[in-house]
């Protein structure tokens, strides 16, 4: 906690979660929330509600939750400090600079060094490239049909031969040795110090979305292995959540993305127009990707090269991109490998064409896995029915997999109904049912409750309290913090309860006292544990209660359990907690009549 607390509330209030989120996620008013699609897991159905009274977001999905703060820290991959200096400048609030801890600082620093000397090392690239030394790398870019435009749009490059010259220039531009380790274009070595992990190769410059260079791809020019080098992951560079050539492709009008494979095929795609292109770099799509991409597109077309690799990519691709619901196609590239080749053979006309051709990602799957059957053969032909049968079952929606059925029973001349009685069957043995989407990180919501659905009742508590603050007052003799499990939910039980007698209760204030996200978002869902539906009084007085005893006779029993067995004030211990168990029992807990849940 590096800001005080009276100014994180101040940004995060003045900051409303709706405005905020409003401009992330499209959101719809249904009763007291707002919904809209999670942008922190895939799904077709909104389960992401924004609570504008509590300023609070909680995913019914995958259990995501938090305040305006820790909605920008996920969102934009932000730290606490970086989320509150974005919020702040939003609202206009200016944020004193000393309150920032030296670490965090340092860190920063360090993260705008690197980047500051990744722009530096790309100049030099790209310079040298333009010099004599690299006119072999020219001719090699022009030979592959590179223009000067699209040479100087990707900011192309030429790594010169040379033991540390890089090294050498960006030391002479006042780089630290940390800073130059932490770019990890070097080899660091004992005896001879750092040397330069480029030599002799074309270099493409790998960018993030905001045009910023975030690592190095360099290729050799003839033989030689590995055909590509790529700077590995860093502190700024994942390669499941970067494309390349996204930071063009996301100001495209297309209306589509295409995913390929290469740096040669996103390049030679934007030369010909297809300004819509990015590229995987040989790592298979993955649901940082499929995140990344749904953020700027509905409409995703797959362009993997044709060959085994690129069967396999789609193969991976198509169910993250379907599990995300982006309407997904798929490319053939025939007779030729990539979309590289493609183009230099046929131009951009048959390109288009293949677009407009391209085919339902189903129907791909369904025709690789027609080439493991001889469909000649009567038991070859069954089994093959059998498969597509249980991937038939993995579409949920009843109309969209009819549609299917009948669409590939016509395809593949099986009877329909036949088919459908097949699908039945299967599915009656529960086989093929559709796989339960899994969040993409965890917090509680993933996690089994290992003590017997004591955090879930100490969760319920702190909700109910909050949602009731009044009832706090005939409770609070017997409870305190320290009933409570963990520190979070020890220290959020003393804030609230510290609110409570202070009269002015506020969840979202309490998340912001937790820097950490993780920490954050377990705060959040803490106040969005889900009170069942009860309609009477008396039962949801029988409930409250039922939760109180739980979580007083969890605790209680652990101190006895804790204590020193030869302690002879044990036993009053354990005879002092049973009275306040049926004390507990007995009281009288009157709730108000209209509490209501969503
Ligand atoms: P060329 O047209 O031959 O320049 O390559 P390409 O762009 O068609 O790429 P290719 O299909 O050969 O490979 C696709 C991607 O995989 C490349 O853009 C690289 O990111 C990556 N890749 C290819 N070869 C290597 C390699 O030898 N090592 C590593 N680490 N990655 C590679
Ligand atoms: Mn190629």
């Amino acid at each position: 906690m590096y800001y005080p607390d009276n100014l994180v509330e101040e940004v995060r209030t003045r900051n409303d979660i709706v405005d905020v989120i409003s401009s992330y996620v499209r959101l719809q008013k249904k009763g007291s929330n707002h919904f809209g699609l999670c942008p922190f897991h895939n799904e077709k159905s909104p389960s992401f509600s924004v609570n504008q009274a509590r300023q609070m977001y909680h995913c019914f999905g995958c259990g995501k939750s938090g305040n305006v703060i820790t909605f920008i820290m996920e969102y934009e991959n932000y730290t606490f400090q970086e989320a509150l200096k974005l919020l702040a400048d939003r609202a206009g609030v200016t944020l004193p600079e000393i309150e920032y801890s030296a670490r965090d600082r340092e860190r920063d620093n360090l993260k705008a060094r690197i980047l500051e000397a990744y722009k530096e090392a790309g100049k030099y690239y790209y310079y040298q490239l333009r010099s004599e030394a690299g006119k072999r790398a020219y001719e090699y870019f022009t030979g592959r049909g590179l223009s000067d435009d699209t040479l100087k749009k990707f900011g192309l490059g030429y790594a010169v031969t040379g033991r540390n010259l890089m090294y050498r220039y960006l030391k002479s531009k006042g780089y630290d040795d940390n800073v130059l380790k932490e770019m990890h274009i070097f080899y660091v070595n004992e005896r001879e110090g750092m040397t330069d992990m480029f030599w002799n190769r074309a270099i493409f410059p790998i960018m993030d979305v905001n045009h910023r260079i975030i690592a190095f791809g360099g290729r050799v020019m003839g033989k030689g292995e590995p055909k590509y080098l790529n700077s590995p992951e860093t502190m700024i560079f994942d390669k499941g959540r970067n494309l390349y050539g996204l930071n063009h492709a996301r100001t495209s009008r297309k209306g589509n993305i295409i995913v390929c494979e290469g740096y040669m095929d996103v390049i030679s795609l934007h030369q010909a127009g297809f300004d819509q292109a990015v590229g995987s770099l040989g790592t298979a799509l993955t649901s940082g990707h499929v995140n990344l991409l749904k953020r700027y597109t509905d409409n995703v077309l797959l362009c993997y090269d044709n060959d085994e690799a690129g069967k396999k990519a789609n193969l991976r691709a198509i169910p993250l991109l379907r599990a995300a619901g982006i309407p997904t196609k798929v490319l053939d590239l025939s007779p030729y490998k990539d979309p590289d080749e493609f183009l230099k053979e046929l131009g951009p006309e048959e390109f288009e064409k293949r677009i407009e051709n391209a085919g339902n990602p189903f129907y791909y799957e369904v025709g690789v896995l027609e080439t493991g059957y001889d469909l000649n053969d009567p038991d070859g032909r069954t089994r093959f029915t059998g498969e597509v049968a249980k991937m038939l079952l993995k579409f949920e929606d009843a109309i969209e997999r009819d549609n299917y059925l009948e669409g590939i029973c016509k395809r593949y001349r099986i009877n329909a109904d036949n088919m459908r009685k097949l699908l039945a069957k299967l599915a009656a043995r529960g086989e093929g049912l559709p796989e339960y989407e899994k969040p993409r990180s965890t917090s509680y919501g993933s996690k089994k409750d290992p003590e017997g659905g004591i955090k879930k009742a100490q969760r319920l508590l702190l909700t109910w309290l909050c949602e009731e603050p009044e009832i706090y007052k005939k409770i609070s003799r017997y409870l305190s913090s320290d009933d409570f499990s963990g520190d979070i939910y020890r220290t959020v039980a003393q804030i609230l309860f510290e609110q409570i007698n202070e009269g002015k209760v506020n969840p979202a204030g309490i998340i912001s006292r937790f820097t950490n996200e993780e920490e954050q978002s377990e705060v959040g869902s803490l106040f969005n544990t889900k009170l069942d539906k009860l309609n009477t009084k008396a039962e949801k007085e029988k409930a409250f209660k039922d939760i109180l005893l739980k979580v007083k006779t969890h605790s209680l029993d652990l101190k006895a359990r804790e204590a020193d067995p030869t302690d002879i004030d044990l036993i009053s211990t354990v005879l002092e907690n049973k009275k306040i168990l049926r004390e507990l029992g007995e009281l009288q807990i009157e709730l108000s009549e209209d509490t209501e849940e969503q």
